[in-house]
């Protein structure tokens, strides 16, 4: 199988935009639905399939190397989609203190995808895109290996990430995306024509200038009415609350769907406190995007 063609891997695209009944929502003349990226692949969900379908076209085939810390998602995706095409991955992992130990079960269905795992020390994690650090590693990689960034973004992902605006487009006033480095983001709102909500997940408020530099990389300039909310990160990246967690096993249970609990919670939290303070505009349709499935986050940070 050759990668500049997906198809075989049979996507559900446009993925389904299911209405729910939320009384939060209804009692303020809004509607909720659920963009639900979760369904489109079982091993590249949401915004991994959003993401790495172009890179792979991009790839065509030739070995793939990436980065992520030792839970991530990314690297999983990305070792899943190497074993169903055929192509050959390799993992830089943050933290050489890993090696020679136990892998965990992330890596471990990494390296069972047929993922060569490298493990690096933080400060060479950390320059991974300095030129010679990226060539020392390339050196090591088969020739003609194709670079993807951490996270999966790059300008090609957030180009992959418009399609999802563009499915929302006429079908919603509001979408509303959680953010990790902006990636989804960038592309979502260049291909919705309604308003944008990112809720960082990550504290620092750096979000804001990566998203425009990512729209930059992929559409020449600014695209798309988004904007930031910071309030719900709820401890920073990888961490929730009591609160949150409670708020998520309300929302599961009144609508029956696994809540990741490290981004997509945290984006719902957010849409449902705006709702409560009136911030949007009686009869708006507003669309939370899952980007992710709860199987996904039972392992990852
Ligand atoms: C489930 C989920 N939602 C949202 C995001 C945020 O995506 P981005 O890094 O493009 O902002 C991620 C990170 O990749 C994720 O795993």
């Amino acid at each position: 199988m050759h990668t500049d063609d997906l198809s075989p891997l049979r996507p559900r695209l446009p993925s389904p935009l299911e209405p729910v009944e939320d009384e939060r929502f209804a009692r303020r003349g809004l509607t909720l639905l659920l963009k639900r990226d979760d369904l489109i692949h079982p091993d590249l969900p949401g915004n991994k399939w959003r993401k790495l379908a172009p890179n792979l076209r991009a790839a065509a085939g030739r070995p793939v190397l990436t980065f992520g810390g030792a839970y991530s998602n990314h690297l999983r995706a990305t070792a899943a989609a190497g074993r169903l095409l055929g192509f050959p991955t390799i993992g830089v992992v943050r933290g050489d203190e890993l090696a020679g130990r136990p892998l965990n079960p992330s890596l471990a269905r990494c390296a069972a995808d047929g993922m060569r795992l490298e493990f690096v020390d933080r400060a060479t994690y950390r320059a991974k895109h300095e030129p010679a650090v990226l060539a020392a590693l390339l050196g090591r990689a088969p020739e003609g290996t194709y670079v993807v960034p951490e996270g999966g973004s790059n300008a090609l992902a957030a180009e992959g990430c418009a399609a999802l605006g563009r499915e929302l487009e006429g079908r919603a006033d509001v979408a509303a995306v959680a953010c990790g480095t902006g990636g989804t983001l960038a592309g979502l709102a260049a291909g919705f024509g309604g308003r944008t909500l990112g809720v960082p997940v990550l504290k620092g408020g750096f979000l804001g200038g990566e998203v425009r530099g990512l729209q930059e990389a992929a559409f020449g300039g600014p695209r798309g009415d988004w904007w930031l909310d910071e309030r719900f990160h709820c401890g920073g990246y990888g961490r929730t609350t009591p609160e949150l967690d409670a708020f998520a096993q309300d929302f599961e249970a009144r609508h029956g769907l696994a809540i990741e609990r490290l981004y997509v919670a945290k984006m719902l939290l957010a849409l449902v406190s705006l709702a409560e303070a009136d911030s949007f505009a009686p009869g708006s349709v507003v669309a939370a995007v899952i980007t992710g499935s709860r199987d996904q986050s039972v392992s990852s940070r």
